[in-house]
């Protein structure tokens, strides 16, 4: 009964990555969807208006692989793979939202295996992942991809091995059989921090 309800709820859905065009538009309303509390979850703190909307201009124009769950033809869930930057021990930052009407549904684990595909096809060996570290949801949908989450400064930092992943942990899961059934029936990372550091002004010019 569960699962045919969660089922009946991703019908209308689909996850893909946006093109670079639609970067700006479909993040950018996306992220200004989020509630209070998920923009202080997502952006540890930064949570007004106008740095959301500089934040998706920068993710449109950095390289920044957007993977967007579309439901009835509207983002409400997106998985960020930031590229690193030209120092050695940089690793790509992934980040995660999902709009407080679809959560718990599996949306997060949908575009967390999703990122890691996209991943590894880019040849990156491992991710960086930060998060509040009172964010319970985050760290278990981490802790599900094997990030071994380390308390630093208030926050909690992993880094998730691509070489270990265990390829079942991959492969289509329960939740990605009923949408389609459903369909078919009906160390912080430096690059990305300076970047949001600089974006509100208190970093170093690049
Ligand atoms: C974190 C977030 C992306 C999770 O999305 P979601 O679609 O609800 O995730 P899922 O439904 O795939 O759940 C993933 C796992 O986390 C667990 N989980 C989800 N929410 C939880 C919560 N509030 N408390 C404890 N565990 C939780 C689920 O039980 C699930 O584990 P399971 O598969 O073993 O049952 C979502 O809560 C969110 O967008 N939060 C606000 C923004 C944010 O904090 N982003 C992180 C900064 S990088």
């Amino acid at each position: 009964m569960y699962l045919t309800m969660i089922a009946a709820a991703l019908a209308n859905s689909s996850v893909r990555t946006l093109s670079q065009q639609e970067e700006l538009p479909l993040l950018r309303d996306h992220l200004l969807r989020l509630d209070r509390n998920s923009r202080r979850d997502r952006f540890h703190g930064f949570m007004d208006d106008s740095f959301i909307e500089r934040y998706a201009e920068k993710c449109a124009d950095d390289g920044t692989v957007i993977i967007a769950f579309f439901e009835n033809g509207v983002v409400r869930g997106a998985a960020e793979l930031h590229p690193p930057d030209q120092s050695p021990d940089s690793l790509p930052e992934i980040a995660f939202s999902v709009e407080a009407s679809v959560r718990r549904r599996g949306v997060g684990s949908i575009l967390f295996r999703k990122l890691i595909t996209e991943a590894r096809a880019k040849g990156y060996k491992s991710l960086r992942i930060t998060t509040g570290a009172q964010n319970e949801a985050m760290r278990a949908l981490a802790s599900k991809f094997g990030a071994q989450l380390v308390f630093r400064h208030g926050e909690s930092t992993g880094t998730i091995d691509l070489t270990k992943q265990d390829d079942t942990e991959l492969a289509t899961t329960w939740v990605e059989s009923s949408l389609n059934a459903a369909r078919t029936v009906a160390k912080f990372n430096r690059a990305y921090w300076q970047m949001l550091l600089r974006m509100y002004g208190w970093g170093r010019a690049a």
